[in-house]
């Protein structure tokens, strides 16, 4: 591998696409072509309502299961929401909190996002931290400043043994669903600098052990040279994820570093 004390990790966010059948046929195919493999770790969070289905067809596979966000409360009076037991009760390993899908749509804030990370590694819920600045933000320079309020303040009050626990997937908003990707030094830039801040904030040893995953148009055409940077230790795929074909692509790509 590349990163010598880092696994890759693939995960695809599959948003709010795939009824809980078509979510199992989609990973039975990512099951019979990469189930087997260690190598590389592989994720996929459908929508709640397929969690079901898809551990189920998920049974004695390496793919593991995600969720795509749970609310920071065990259980209570909070309609539509669910919890981290539940997602551990479907068997559910990582789940993907702060997306800007849910800071723009549903005007989460790095202080909603933190409860959430917290609970998740209470539960023993793998959080994928997602960080990314707007295209305004970007052009204002500001880029940096934006990453690091969302680290710092998603981040309160997590310790150092949660590193292997912890993801973060850096996300430029630009660059989601919209085919333009950032490049890789760009990207690099960034994550690089994500490590650092995670240094100040965990310490550099535990730094070292989070995988900060690069997210927005990454597809089977422009991974590799993404995943080549010394600080993108893998993918969050929305669109290339709800494809078979161009999700096992991406895991063989990050197989063959
Ligand atoms: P995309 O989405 O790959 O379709 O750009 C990535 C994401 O939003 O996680």
């Amino acid at each position: 591998m590349a990163k010598t004390i880092r696994k890759y990790l693939i995960a695809g966010n599959w948003k709010m696409n795939k009824t809980a059948s078509e979510g199992a046929e989609l990973v039975n195919e990512i099951n019979l072509a990469v189930g087997k493999q260690s190598e590389v770790g592989v994720v996929v969070c459908p929508p709640f309502t397929a969690l079901e289905s898809c551990i189920t067809a998920l049974e004695d596979s390496n793919v593991q299961l995600g969720a795509q966000n749970m609310h920071p409360k065990q259980e209570g009076a909070y309609t539509g929401e669910v919890s981290a037991v539940m997602l551990r009760s479907l068997f559910c390993t990582y789940v993907i909190l702060g997306h800007s899908e849910r800071r723009e749509y549903f005007k989460e804030t790095d202080a909603f996002i933190n409860e959430k990370v917290l609970a998740a590694l209470e539960s023993s819920l793998k959080p994928i931290l997602c960080v990314g600045e707007t295209l305004d933000q970007r052009e204002a320079g500001e880029t940096m400043s934006v990453v690091k309020t969302q680290l710092v303040d998603g981040l309160k009050g997590v310790t150092a043994d949660a590193a292997e626990n912890l993801v973060v997937a850096y996300e430029p908003v630009w660059a989601i669903g919209t085919g333009k990707t950032a490049t890789p030094e760009m990207a690099q830039e960034v994550h690089k600098f994500i490590r650092d801040e995670l240094g100040a904030i965990l310490g550099n040893g535990a730094a070292a052990k989070v995988r900060i995953l690069y997210g927005g148009s990454m597809k089977p055409e422009n991974a590799s040279e993404l995943l080549d940077q010394p600080d993108i230790d893998g993918g969050l795929i929305g669109g290339a994820s709800l494809k078979s074909k161009s999700f096992v692509e991406l895991v063989e790509i990050a197989r063959s570093k």
